[in-house]
């Protein structure tokens, strides 16, 4: 039996937004589903069509509606999905900060009016900038805001790693942390399968060669916008990341995976928000977990946490 309750808010009616609102409903965890949107039609579309849907599922009977700021009263779960994303050839999310900021402000000041008790998602880009950002300037409980941030590069990179020794993505255990961007870092000497150590899958799985540290990595990175390049957006990745959280979160499960909150002094730095392993549960983050980092790891999250301090003194 499916656990069922709670108040979800979408923001943002685009391509990420529908997404949610789609594989949300599949997940039967949510009664409420408000969606907000700037064009009110838009939100309306999204929701009738997918209304529809629940006549093809066994216990989707959620009320699905278009709403305004007042619905984040008493909304468990937002997710901000509002703002432009990366196009076909621009690929670099910092360039959105600009933009991005001054509508995460409107969009702030607005669920800000009603509630500081509901828990954030962040999915629009630069997350990690704008998670750290939204939190300081609205004084928004820590723990209560977060973006899905590596959880996406996460999934990709141990679907590919899953696929190259031949095993299931789920059974890999290796984390992408840091910035969603360009900057973020696979901590190898913590990467293993069933307890297979990284450097040993190559023989323990028959490869014919050493697994390619620095290309895996630089394949992770370059999905997103190669997917971009290919159909224009992306959007299922990072909806099913967004329900990942959100099942932990309604589910009260207290499982760990990588998302974007600031980091409240974990490796001495609590001036940026990125990625690091996170305990979920109904209240939100949990406790951010410190991973026993090697050198190489220490040097990859000081050049991302240096990297993203630069753009918050940008804005
Ligand atoms: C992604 O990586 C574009 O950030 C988005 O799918």
């Amino acid at each position: 039996m499916s656990v069922s309750y709670g108040k979800l808010v979408i923001v943002g009616a685009g391509k990420v937004g529908s997404a949610v609102l789609n594989s949300v409903l599949r997940m039967n965890i949510i009664d409420d589903i408000v969606m907000i949107n700037r064009h009110r039609e838009k939100a309306l579309g999204e929701v009738l069509d997918a209304s529809h849907t629940t006549a093809f599922a066994y216990s989707s009977n959620a009320s699905i509606r278009v709403g305004d700021y007042s619905d984040c009263r008493d909304a468990h779960i937002i997710v901000i999905t509002a703002g432009p994303s990366i196009q076909p050839g621009n690929h670099d999310r910092n360039t959105l900060l600009k933009k991005n900021v001054e509508v995460m402000d409107e969009v702030m000041k607005q669920i800000t009016t009603y509630t500081k008790e509901a828990i954030i998602i962040m999915i629009s880009n630069p997350l990690d900038v704008l998670t750290y950002y939204l939190q300081r300037k609205y004084d928004y409980p820590a723990g209560r805001i977060m973006g899905t941030g590596t959880l996406l590069d996460t999934a990709r990179f141990n679907k590919m790693l899953g696929d190259l020794c031949g095993v299931d993505a789920k059974n890999v255990v290796g984390f992408v942390l840091g910035e969603h961007g360009s900057t973020s870092f696979i901590p190898w000497n913590t990467v293993n399968i069933v307890g297979v150590p990284f450097d040993d899958l190559a023989r323990e799985f028959g490869l014919k060669a050493p697994i390619d540290k620095e290309a895996l990595l630089s394949e992770t990175k370059s999905i997103g916008p190669h997917i971009v390049d290919l159909k224009g957006y992306t959007s299922s990745g990072v909806s099913l990341a967004a329900c990942r959280i959100i099942g932990a979160i309604v589910r009260n499960e207290h499982c760990i995976v990588p998302v974007s909150a600031v980091m409240q002094g974990k490796y001495g730095y609590d001036d940026v928000a990125m990625s690091l392993p996170c305990i979920l549960s109904k209240a939100g983050i949990d406790r951010i977990i410190e991973l026993p980092l090697d050198a190489q790891g220490m040097h990859d999250l000081r050049v991302s946490h240096d990297h993203l301090r630069e753009l918050i003194e940008m804005i």
